[in-house]
């Protein structure tokens, strides 16, 4: 079939809208029509060409959510008409990863996807017979895609399109953190560094798990504001005093749990500094830059603070997406605070102008 679909030819050069060839879904594999899909920072990182394992030229894209339209051979679990998330981090159910509850992270199809590639090691996506590649295995930017099933998580029809989309990854991410990886019990005290769509995430998620308190730390005061709207009990403009004035927050002691959602490896060590001793753990969520390391006093970490990572939030997708989903259903996440433009896919190089000027939460691309 015939699509439109935004393609990066060069990187550090705008996406180009254009059609596009796409095959039909090979065994294990789905058709999906995108409704709609969020403009994250990880397209606009592959685009400007700093990411070492970027590729092109190849359709960005990875907040999807859409309409399954046909089924491959053997991909059972979905059927015409279902609603979707699309899942840049796979839940195959077999793997020894997967049958473990210590991990979210699938080994299915790491490789070939990390390469661009469908599982079988080729692309559904072509231009006059040239291969294109499917970026993160998802390939959202685009009218349609052709993605593995153990890719799609099947949730309620009654979620908007447009608001479920957000679960496919900032928004999973950030409520996971808290739910998932660090598993924040009620009473705890809580302090999240960034107000992103991942950091307000993390704040919803504190609150969801019953944490008496949640500090959130920004630079911005307008995203301060919506971190309050999303159960910060306390907010904190960012900078260098920002660990001392949590330790004088917390009696002198730190936050029980310190969740990161910046990037930025300075901001990674202060909230390890601003763990509890005896207990604190400190989960992080941000993508540092290539190179970039992160120094933390082993002391710290003698005396009982405690260092996680959290891909995804620790989400298992296709069990857990629907879940999250079901609980904005129920009225326990406002989703539409995240939602701040509605944009066109011709529009999508707007949507990053927006990210880069910190211009609401996220620009989502509807299909309509
Ligand atoms: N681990 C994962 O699976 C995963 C998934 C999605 C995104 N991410 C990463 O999570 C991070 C956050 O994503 P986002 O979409 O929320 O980004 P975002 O840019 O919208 O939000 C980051 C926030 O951090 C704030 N910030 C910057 N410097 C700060 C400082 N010194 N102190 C306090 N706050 C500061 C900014 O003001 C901004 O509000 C990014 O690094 C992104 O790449 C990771
Ligand atoms: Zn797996
Ligand atoms: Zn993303």
């Amino acid at each position: 079939m015939r699509m439109r679909a935004a393609v990066l030819e060069e990187f550090g050069q705008p996406l180009v809208v254009q059609e596009l060839d796409l095959a039909e879904p090979k065994p294990g594999e789905v058709l999906v029509r995108v409704v709609a899909c969020g403009v994250c920072h990880t397209d606009m990182y592959t685009a400007s060409g700093v990411d070492p394992s970027g590729y092109a030229p190849t359709v960005l894209g990875h907040e999807g959510a859409g309409v399954v339209e046909a089924v491959g051979e053997g991909a059972g679990s979905l059927a015409v008409g279902d609603h979707v998330v699309t899942l840049f981090s796979t839940q195959c159910r077999e793997c020894v990863h997967c049958v473990s509850p210590k991990t979210n992270i699938c080994l299915a199809i790491r490789d070939q996807q990390g390469k661009g590639y469908l599982p079988d090691g080729t692309t559904r996506l072509s231009r006059d017979g040239e291969p294109i590649r499917h970026f993160m295995g998802t390939s959202t930017f685009a009218e349609y895609t052709v993605m593995p099933e153990i890719a799609l998580a099947k949730v309620s029809p009654e979620a908007p399109l447009d608001r479920a989309c957000l679960f496919a990854c900032g928004l999973s991410t950030g409520l996971g953190a808290a739910m998932f990886t660090a598993k924040v019990e009620a009473g705890a005290t809580c302090v999240v560094f960034g107000a992103g769509l991942v950091g307000l995430g993390a704040v919803a998620g504190c609150r969801l798990q019953g944490a008496e308190r949640v500090v959130c730390v920004d630079l911005s005061e307008e995203r301060l504001e919506m971190a309050r709207h999303q159960g910060a009990t306390d907010t904190l403009i960012g900078g260098a005093d920002t660990v001392q004035a949590i330790l004088d927050m917390t009696g002198g002691f730190g936050a029980d749990y310190t969740i990161e959602a910046t990037g930025n490896v300075a901001v990674m060590r202060q909230a390890v500094e601003s763990a509890r001793m005896g207990w604190g753990l400190a989960t992080m969520c941000g993508v540092a830059g290539k190179g970039e390391t992160l120094d933390i006093i082993p002391r710290l970490l003698i005396s009982g603070r405690r260092v996680a990572g959290s891909s995804f939030g620790g989400v298992k997708g296709r069990d857990q997406v629907p879940l999250l989903v079901q609980r904005y259903l129920d009225g326990d996440i406002d989703v539409d605070a995240f939602l701040s433009h509605r944009i066109t896919l011709d529009e999508v190089n707007e949507g990053f102008e927006r990210m880069e000027a910190q211009d609401g939460i996220r620009s989502v691309i509807d299909f309509g």
